[in-house]
């Protein structure tokens, strides 16, 4: 697993956003999500040849996991050194360990090597809108020219964003808007049922998938 430090201060601890909060909330149970791919990566993926991929705030590793499976090679990066640890121990378990390298670090100050993946993916990191419009140029920049980029986030929910703050939830055609139409081609910007919605979850998601040009 390689290492990032950052050495910034998060002040959004309310939100349960913050470094601390995320490591104590894997602390707390031995799994936090269901080892299952994300759906949206699931449908947007299968049609791509298998590169090189990118997925940021992986957790616990399903989504790389299901990539390496298709022949991917995948770096998945996050804060939760618990959550890395548990994705690490799944990808030895699936017999996937050379498929995959973990990157311990934090989205808003890891530099992504420029034209590196030909996809790079996130799902449900819900920045604030400041902080997105850092972050989404950086992503997408990793991503080599004929490359995809998808992004997913949870749609609008009342009840979440009493807590979070309104600016983490964004619809995905201000998403998609963000990326440079000389540069992108958005193959879907859309809200989408979540086909396994919970009670007191949201039930769709904002699904962004782009080319690069
Ligand atoms: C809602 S979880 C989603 C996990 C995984 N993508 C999935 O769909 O199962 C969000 C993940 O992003 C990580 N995360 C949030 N903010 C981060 C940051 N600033 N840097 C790195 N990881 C971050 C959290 O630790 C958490 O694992």
């Amino acid at each position: 697993m390689q290492e990032h430090q950052h050495d910034h201060q998060h002040d959004l601890a309310s939100t349960g956003h913050d470094h601390a909060s995320w490591e104590e909330r894997y602390g707390s149970a031995t799994a936090l999500w269901s080892g299952r791919v994300n759906p949206s990566l699931a449908a947007e993926a299968a049609d791509l040849t298998p590169g090189r991929a990118l997925d940021v705030g992986c957790g616990e590793g399903a989504d790389v996991l299901w990539l390496a499976g298709r022949g991917w090679q995948v770096t998945g990066l996050d804060w939760s050194e618990v959550a890395l640890a548990r994705a690490a121990e799944h990808a030895a378990a699936a017999g996937l360990s050379d498929r995959v390298e973990w990157v311990r670090g934090d989205v808003e100050t890891w530099e992504p090597p420029a034209d590196a993946y030909d996809l790079v993916t996130a799902h449900y990191l819900h920045p604030t809108a400041e902080q997105r419009s850092v972050l989404l140029p950086r992503l997408a920049a990793a991503v080599v020219p004929g490359g995809t980029l998808l992004w997913v986030g949870h749609s609008f929910d009342e009840v979440r964003a009493a807590t979070w703050g309104v600016s983490r939830f964004t619809p995905a055609a201000e998403v998609a808007a963000d990326l440079d139409p000389r540069e992108w081609e958005v193959l879907v910007a859309t809200a989408r049922p979540r086909p396994a919605a919970e009670p007191g979850h949201p039930d769709a998601d904002e699904v962004v998938r782009a080319r690069r040009r």
